[in-house]
């Protein structure tokens, strides 16, 4: 997250480029809809595993004081879409950074995942500890040896928990196997390199279509642009202007190479900003939104977690507890968004897989608003987030193996 840009993202224009899913769902939904602050059902999001079309009723309420609003367009995978019942063998590059951890900590509780392979370069040859499905040891997988247990058929996934501009090699290398002997494994993609590739589907399965089960390449939102977009989203169709996310990180999103974002030393007593303009979740956030932010981020003492105050100018007046309820209807049903009424604090999502949305306040004005966000930077903001779009992907319920 705080290391260099990838080639793709590192173009630093604020300009936004090419409509995401995300964008569309959007678009779709204003084209639809009628009411003020109305969130209304885009059917594009219902062309899914054994997910009906349902009309108007039960999903519509209207809330109070005349602000019409829809419940969640977009509601979970739960186990009745479930089509997979046997286990898949997953393959890990990057199994001793912080993402890696986390990753393994929630295969070891999934009944599907089956971790076979574990790369690391580092501590190649130690025993994996914390897994007990079976006995893994680190070993050192080169882009060439993953090519030769992707053609043997050995893995059904590859989780690739890389730091930003490392996992290409990796993916270009199973992907030449598929082209020439037909592999079919999916690859999922915890890094910046695949979040603005349109060849890619960006897995932020409460905002993004459900119906991943056919998509073979995921990239996984950056843990800043998940609690961004899932703050902003429901008040897009009513901006005024451009959001202002301030943001704070926890020091485990630097990663384990050491930098001055991960010094305890320097960090101690202290909050560093960095990155203040054109950061790459800056441009992955303006690109999935389809309008343009700014993001201050800063890095404190504490070592996971992560919270974003953001400031929205709006378009038209609102009342703090339509506010409130409009992201109470856009989410509901959703077990890792929580919506609560006051600004929600890291301690609470530390170590936790849910997002908390909350603190909503409205300025004199009523056109200009504030909304807070916090996560867990390795659980919603990667690793559960993760697992929840290979659970769709593979054909499990989406929240299979996810402590809810
Ligand atoms: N940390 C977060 O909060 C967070 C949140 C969302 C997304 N992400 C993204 O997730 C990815 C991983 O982040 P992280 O925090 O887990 O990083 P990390 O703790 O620094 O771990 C990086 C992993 O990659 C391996 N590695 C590093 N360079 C490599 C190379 N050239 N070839 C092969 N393996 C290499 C390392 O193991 P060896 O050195 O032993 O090989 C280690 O297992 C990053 O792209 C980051 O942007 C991170």
């Amino acid at each position: 997250m705080f290391s260099p840009a990838s080639v793709a993202v590192r173009a630093g224009s604020r300009r936004v480029s090419g409509p995401s899913s995300l964008t569309a769902l959007h678009q779709t939904r204003t084209a639809r809809n009628a009411c003020s602050f109305s969130t209304a059902r885009s059917s594009s999001i219902y062309i899914g595993r054994s997910r009906p079309l349902q009309p108007t009723a039960p999903w519509e309420t209207r809330a109070r004081h005349g602000y019409a609003t829809t419940t969640n367009p977009n509601p979970p995978f739960g186990k009745k879409n479930a089509s997979n019942d046997k286990p898949s063998r997953i393959g890990l590059i990057g199994g001793r950074g912080f993402t890696g951890q986390a990753m393994i900590e929630l295969f070891e509780a999934h009944p599907y995942m089956d971790l076979k392979y574990v790369s690391s370069r580092e501590i190649a040859g130690q025993e994996l500890e914390g897994y007990t499905k079976r006995k893994l040891v680190y070993e050192h997988l080169s882009p060439e040896e993953a090519a030769e247990l992707e053609r043997d058929g050995e893995v059904d996934c590859w989780v690739m928990a890389l730091p930003n501009g490392v996992c290409k090699r990796y993916v270009e290398a199973i992907d030449q196997v598929q082209k020439t002997s037909g592999g079919k494994s999916i690859i999922v993609d915890l890094s910046a390199d695949y979040r603005l590739d349109s060849a890619w589907t960006y897995g932020l399965p409460e905002l993004t279509p459900r119906e991943v089960e056919s998509a073979t390449r995921l990239s996984t939102p950056g843990c800043y642009a998940t609690a961004a977009e899932l703050g902003i989203t429901p008040l897009l169709e009513h901006l005024g202007g451009e959001p202002v996310i301030f943001a704070v990180s926890g020091y485990s999103g630097a990663g384990t190479k050491p930098n001055p974002r991960n010094d305890v030393k320097l960090l101690e007593n202290n909050m560093i900003p960095y990155s203040l303009t054109g950061h790459t979740q800056e441009q992955e956030i303006s690109h999935h939104l389809g309008t343009s932010v700014s993001f201050i981020p800063h890095v404190a003492s504490w070592f996971r977690g992560i919270h974003l105050t953001i400031n929205i100018p709006l378009n038209k007046q609102i009342a703090s507890r339509d506010l409130r309820q409009i992201f109470q209807d856009r989410y509901a049903g959703e077990k890792l968004v929580k919506v609560v009424g006051e600004a929600p604090h890291v301690k609470s999502v530390s170590s936790a897989h849910r997002c908390e949305i909350g603190g909503f306040s409205v300025d004199s004005t009523g056109k200009r608003v504030v909304v807070c966000a916090s996560l867990d930077n390795l659980n919603k903001g990667a690793a559960t987030q993760c697992l929840q779009s290979m659970n769709l992907a593979l054909g499990y319920a989406e929240y299979e193996g996810i402590p809810v």
